[in-house]
């Protein structure tokens, strides 16, 4: 039974609105858990999570304490119910082919259209987490970095607003599925009155405009807003400065119980490098008080990229035994799979010329990977980039490679038995590992010496860029190993205990035998191949490894393999793709799809 601080204590007595920016691990969450425990078990609570996990794993609190009137749930899936459900709108993804196809009817498209279809869907996005009312009050302009493609867009801005409204009229009048973003805005526009006593809202720092919008104007009920400003991440889903949006009454958490005062001063020697491109920071966070070690249970990876967490993850598996266990946090599909542009199984389509199994337009109509690599400078999608650049480093290899992961990956209800959980940094937010390793992708210290200089970059660029890592170091309760570019030059202390630093010649397989033996080890998240060097003499050319019989082959069929065969069934993908990506035969698939009665005996 936790002993609430004196601190959490003023929270619970208040009863009036009140905001509370606290440091990371200082107990907001379980402060909420506590709130709603206070209060009469007849009061209707409502806890509004940023993500899925953050509601996952909120359900699961909230039920640990025995609370049993409070509803769990994400602004969007109370949009889904006030709106989708009730208007019957058909919920999709939109690709740049889709609507260039749209904006362009009957035309042959060319790179341009997809340019033109990217910028409207950016537009519209913009416009559904904004409080505008209208298209037109949103200025596109201001988002655009590169140039020339400035001067393109500003030269025909009239028309590009035009087609902004198009679209989405065009899903307005169900001509089109509805986006997310679309049917959140609906809701906002809809001025929802939810039927709610008090409001929780929990990682408050990363709520779009529209989403604060939907909060503020509950009027009726009291609102509880959480967050922390440093750990705001999601400035591209248009989320800036959210928690000084919420006027009310301020209250504040300084005590972590998370971490150690070593990794707590990591922490804040983090966040202060924010002062080579603004104002210091201000930041109060201490640690808790050394205590006997307790056995490592819970470990993961933590990169700023699904690409980056693929590689690491790709390096571990393959150095270990059958029995090895991972988890993706959110589940390995959100990483291979994206809708978005980045997905690696289309990259890697296009690098071996099987252009029917691509599945987004926009990649099936570049001519090979430079070509693509040219498309994903112009619109700036940095995942894709950097799925071009793991498809040229593994090559032919790749698929075999995936479909070993996949056969590692447990389902979601064995998640706790997993001996390595991965997580991009978004997917982790508000969770915790005792022991965690940080690739090498995120921006540190040095970079942003370099970045600031960039006219480019702003500044509230940067300070994201640094919060990734801060949140990304604040989930570890005990051990910390992380690149020692990712350390501040500030920071002087001695590393021991609880940070260790990841070096250069360490390898991935040494990670079970370092948790084991109490040992550090790591390797450099860089381009460094962390094979064995055993296994490296015997290791086929790059490029040429031989074809196994699929992973996955005569095995059992797990709840999500079935599933993301059906999802994907449905999409279009053909059967021999799926049965890559799953290691399965295509005979498999078939046989499996008649049996789900998808497709004819
Ligand atoms: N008063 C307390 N005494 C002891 N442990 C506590 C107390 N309050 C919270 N904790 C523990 O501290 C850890 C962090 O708590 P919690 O997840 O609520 O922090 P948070 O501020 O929500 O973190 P984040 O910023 O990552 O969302 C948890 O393991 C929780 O059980
Ligand atoms: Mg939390």
């Amino acid at each position: 039974m936790i002993k609430l601080t004196d601190e959490q204590q003023a929270i619970l007595s208040t009863t009036g609105n009140i905001r509370i920016n606290a440091v990371a691990g200082s107990g907001k969450t379980t402060t909420l858990v506590a709130y709603a425990k206070s209060r009469h078990p007849s009061m209707r609570i409502l806890y509004l999570a940023f993500n899925k996990s953050v509601k996952d794993e909120a359900i699961r609190k909230f039920a640990e304490a025995g609370v049993n009137n409070v509803t769990v749930e994400t602004a969007h899936s109370l949009a889904f119910r006030g709106v989708v459900r009730r208007y019957g709108f058909e919920i999709g993804f939109h690709s740049p082919l889709m609507i260039a196809q749209f904006l362009f009817p009957d035309q042959h498209l060319i790179p341009d259209h997809f340019v033109t279809a990217t910028h409207v869907q950016h537009f519209a996005s913009l416009f559904c987490n904004s409080t505008a009312q209208k298209v037109s009050e949103i200025d596109y302009r201001k988002y655009i970095k590169d140039p020339a493609e400035l001067k393109r867009i500003d030269h025909h801005y009239d028309l590009l607003e035009l087609h902004t409204r198009q679209y989405l009229a065009a899903m307005h009048k169900r001509q089109i599925v509805c986006s997310h973003d679309f049917y959140l805005k609906l809701f906002q526009l809809d001025n929802p009155q939810l039927s709610f006593d008090t409001i929780l809202f929990d990682e408050a720092q990363d709520a779009s405009p529209v989403m604060v919008a939907i909060v503020k104007a509950q009027n009726h009920a009291v609102r509880v807003v959480v967050g922390d400003s440093h750990q705001q991440i999601y400035r591209w889903r248009h989320a800036v400065n959210s928690m000084e949006l919420f006027d009310y009454p301020q209250y504040t958490l300084t005590q972590s119980f998370r971490f150690p005062q070593l990794i707590a001063d990591l922490a804040i020697e983090t966040v202060r490098t924010k002062r080579h491109f603004m104002p210091m920071p201000q930041i109060v966070l201490r640690g808790t008080e050394p205590t006997a070690e307790v056995p490592i249970k819970t470990r993961a990876v933590i990169g700023r990229t699904n690409i980056s967490l693929l590689a690491e993850a790709i390096s571990l598996v393959k150095s270990k035994g059958e029995n090895y266990k991972i988890w993706f946090e959110g589940h390995i599909n959100s990483y291979l799979f994206g809708d978005e542009e980045g997905s690696l199984s289309d990259v890697l389509n296009l690098f071996n010329g099987k252009k029917e199994f691509i599945r987004n337009e926009m990649v099936k109509r570049c001519v090979d990977l430079e070509e693509l690599k040219e498309y994903s400078k112009r619109t700036g999608e940095t995942q894709l980039t950097r799925s071009i650049d793991l498809v040229n480093k593994h090559g032919k290899a790749l698929p075999s490679l995936i479909a070993l992961l996949r056969k590692r990956h447990v389902e979601p209800e064995m998640r706790h038995t997993a001996d390595c959980c991965f997580s991009t940094v978004h997917r982790c937010k508000g969770l915790e590992y005792d022991e965690v390793f940080l690739c090498g992708d995120f921006t540190h210290e040095k970079m942003i010496h370099v970045f600031k200089e960039d006219p480019d970059r702003t500044p509230e660029e940067l300070a994201e860029e640094v919060n990734l890592l801060y949140v990304a170091i604040t989930r570890a309760k005990q051990r910390l190993h992380l690149p020692k570019e990712c350390v501040p030059e500030s920071f002087k202390q001695p590393m021991r205990h609880s940070i260790k630093l990841i070096r250069d010649s360490d390898s991935m397989e040494k990670l079970d035998a370092a948790a084991s033996r109490k040992e550090w080890f790591w390797r450099s998240a860089g381009e460094r191949s962390a094979q064995p060097k055993r296994e490296r003499k015997t290791r086929e050319p790059k490029g040429s490894e031989p074809r196994e019989k699929p992973g996955s082959a005569g095995t059992f069929w797990s709840k999500s393999d079935e599933e993301f065969l059906k999802s994907e069934f449905k999409k279009g993908t053909p059967p021999r793709m799926i049965a890559d990506t799953l290691g399965r035969t295509r005979g498999a698939i078939t046989s499996r799809l008649k049996l789900l009665h998808l497709i004819e005996e």
